[in-house]
């Protein structure tokens, strides 16, 4: 039937769009921050950007060079499981490479574990402010997320996390509790007693997911891996986002017993690692001069940062992370759009639902005095007032 034959009003014949799962309908897109080649082009000057936690030296130059020796064999896929770089991470953290599961960021890592674990009604624990991702996957399980403040030094308050999870009162025990440390965008970290208490306290049948994204920059003892012989429920997520500086290529891993990725293997996609960071991630692994100078980096820009909200009259978050939080004490929003005009880009905490604070990664000894100049300017004009 043409058209014309059709009454007013009569639709289309063939397929329509069709309304999304009810999980996805509550979400949004994950909206990125400006990026400094923009900026750069609106204030014709040469943009900052301190916005990512991205490491400022960039990637190893090793990392780099491994990758260019691998384009001439794109043609080919790329090892299902990243055999090399798996048992190098296996090796590097004295784990079998069993235990080992790389994937496309660590972003990847969360989504199967929710896509494989939490059914629709289950409850997850999550802290608040943290990293988004975590109630995200959740809820796109059909999850109820509870969240759990920070304690008052911005790291996890486990007790009451362990609480929550618990449940009780006819309300079930939690599917999954996740864990970041240091927390983003605090940098806050909790104590190995206190985890071990925490362990404890857990109820059977509920997966742990301890975050280490920036264990690197971490200076305190507490290392997640240690504990997998303890806790046969625990996952560790690292990337090679952070201290390896090769975010854009996508590469993280997962630590566990080798029966928590069973299930897990059957639900990922085959080739989510490209041949490129698998051959990066192995390079950059092995450079611990790179590594070891973009932590001595971080320390000296935390030490930087925190002094200089110190010396504004500001609250610095205590930060083990390569990022400071710092209370500006007014609309984050305004000074993030003051700071913008004098080239500089930061992270407002409004996302976090921290409005009065800006997080701050810390970069290169130049960046961090401009930024420090510009906020100066900010505050001392009155922006963001
Ligand atoms: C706490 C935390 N976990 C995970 C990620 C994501 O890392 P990836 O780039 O490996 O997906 C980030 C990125 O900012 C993060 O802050």
């Amino acid at each position: 039937m043409s058209p014309v034959e059709r009454g007013p009003g009569a639709r289309e014949p063939g397929p329509e769009p069709v309304p999304p799962r009810p999980e996805v309908e509550g979400l949004t897109p994950y909206v990125a921050g400006m990026s400094a080649e923009e900026l750069t082009r609106r204030t014709g000057r040469p943009a900052v950007k301190l916005a990512s936690n991205e490491n400022p030296l960039g990637p190893s130059p090793e990392a780099v060079r491994a990758a260019g020796q691998v384009l001439a064999g794109l043609h080919r896929y790329p090892a299902v499981l990243a055999d090399d770089l798996r048992e190098a991470l296996a090796r590097h953290h004295g784990v079998s490479p069993q235990q080992v599961l790389v994937t496309n960021g660590s972003d990847e890592l969360l989504r199967l574990l929710a896509e494989t674990y939490i059914r629709a009604g289950d409850r997850v624990v999550v802290p608040h402010p943290s990293f988004s991702v975590y109630s995200r996957v959740a809820r796109l399980m059909g999850a109820r997320v509870q969240q759990v403040p920070l304690n008052a030094g911005g790291a996890m308050d486990l007790p009451a996390m362990a609480a929550a999870a618990q449940g009780g009162d006819g309300v079930p025990p939690a599917r999954v509790i996740f864990l970041c440390r240091p927390n983003n965008p605090t940098g806050g970290v909790f104590g190995a007693e206190d985890f071990a208490r925490f362990v404890e306290a857990v109820p059977a049948g509920c997966l742990v997911v301890l975050d280490e994204a920036y264990k690197e920059f971490d200076d305190t003892p507490f290392n997640g891996p240690d504990w997998l012989d303890r806790c046969p429920g625990l996952v560790v997520a690292r990337t090679f986002s952070k201290v390896y500086g090769l975010g854009g290529l996508r590469l993280g891993y997962g630590l566990a017993a080798e029966a928590v990725w069973r299930p897990v293997l059957a639900v990922r996609d085959p080739f989510s690692v490209n041949a490129v960071a698998q051959a990066a991630g192995l390079a950059a692994l092995a450079d611990r001069e790179h590594v070891a100078r973009s932590v001595e980096l971080a320390r000296e820009g935390r030490q930087f940062l925190t002094q200089l909200a110190t010396e504004l009259g500001l609250r610095a978050y205590p930060s083990q992370g390569n990022f400071v939080l710092i209370d500006v004490g007014r609309d984050a929003e305004a000074v993030h759009r003051a700071l913008l005009e004098h080239g500089v880009i930061v992270r407002p905490g409004t996302s976090f639902g921290l409005p009065t604070c800006i997080r701050v990664t810390c970069g290169l000894p130049e960046e961090n005095r401009r930024f420090a100049e510009a906020l100066r300017a900010v505050l001392h004009q009155g922006d963001g007032a």
